[in-house]
């Protein structure tokens, strides 16, 4: 289904991994609407080749760059201008990593430069990109940007360890940025909250296959899928949703707001 909703923007997609990727799909959403962007991704991420299919498949250019690099993102930002043949209209940061989820180590038991490293990558590279942008003047009047999130923010899950406070981290910053980024230039900036997802990412995450089912079962409309995900991406990037900014918006079949359910509760019923 296309509604040629993003006809005419140009953006930057972060975070396209392989196709389990809700990056990868909100690029190939954000085609069929439209949209023109170029792909990037971490130098290293490169190495696994994949994301040249989606290059072919979408008509983009590929930029690595480390989100922690502001040099690398000042470049990244300058060239795709250029590319793109003009200022930016949006952008999707879907980026996460904690080294401490990786290596297994407890919450209570962090290595700090695992925690200082996964905070910088989930979290400060998303000031990182705006900051670089905004000083470059980069983007677009009523551009948006959106940073992918998850509930740990809010509300604690054990197994997702430091994840939680950077993604807490994030959100507060896409309220700050999003406020002096609304006042000087008319550019929104908003978290979406997402369902678990089966991902990499996602995967990495402690007892994720029965987290998800869990999730499933406690959401009214079921856990929202990465393709639902790169609809909910493309609406926030159109025209559609100009003045929604400062939000971190639940994506996630109700779950936020569910105390149980009766699936949940018959499972506990003699
Ligand atoms: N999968 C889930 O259950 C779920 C739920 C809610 C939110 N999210 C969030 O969605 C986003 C995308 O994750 P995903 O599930 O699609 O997994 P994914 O593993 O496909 O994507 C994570 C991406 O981050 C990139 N990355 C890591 N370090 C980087 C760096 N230094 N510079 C640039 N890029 C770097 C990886 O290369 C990868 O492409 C993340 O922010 C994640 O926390 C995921």
């Amino acid at each position: 289904m296309s509604n040629n909703i993003l006809k005419g923007k140009r953006g930057i997609i972060f975070g396209a991994l392989n196709a389990q990727s809700i990056a990868w799909k909100v690029a190939e959403r954000a085609h069929e609407e439209g949209a023109t962007f170029v792909l990037t991704n971490a130098p290293i991420a490169m190495r696994m080749g994949e994301i040249n299919k989606l290059a072919e498949k979408t008509g983009s250019e590929i930029i690595p760059a480390d989100a922690t690099s502001v040099e690398d993102l000042d470049n990244l930002i300058s060239q795709s201008v250029e590319i793109l043949g003009g200022k930016i209209d949006f952008i999707l940061h879907s980026i996460g990593m904690s080294i401490n989820v990786r290596k297994g180590r407890h919450y209570t038991d962090q290595k700090y430069d695992f925690t200082q490293k996964g905070l910088d990558v989930s979290a400060l590279s998303f000031h990182k990109v705006m900051q670089t942008a905004k000083k470059q003047d980069a983007m677009n009047d009523w551009g948006s940007i959106v940073a992918l999130t998850y509930i740990a923010a809010q509300r604690t899950f054990p197994d997702y360890n430091d994840m939680a406070d950077n993604k807490s981290y994030l959100e507060s910053i896409a309220r700050s940025f999003g406020y002096h980024y609304g006042i000087d230039n008319n550019v929104r900036v908003n978290t979406i909250s997402q369902s678990p997802t089966m991902t990499t990412a996602g995967s990495g995450v402690k007892g994720f296959n029965e987290f998800i089912n869990y999730a499933e079962q406690m959401s009214p409309l079921g856990n929202a899928s990465a393709e639902a995900c790169a609809d909910y991406c493309v609406a926030m990037f159109s025209d559609l949703t100009r003045y929604v900014t400062m939000q971190n918006l639940f994506h996630d079949g109700g779950f936020s707001n569910t105390g149980v359910t009766q699936a949940v509760i018959e499972k506990f019923s003699d």
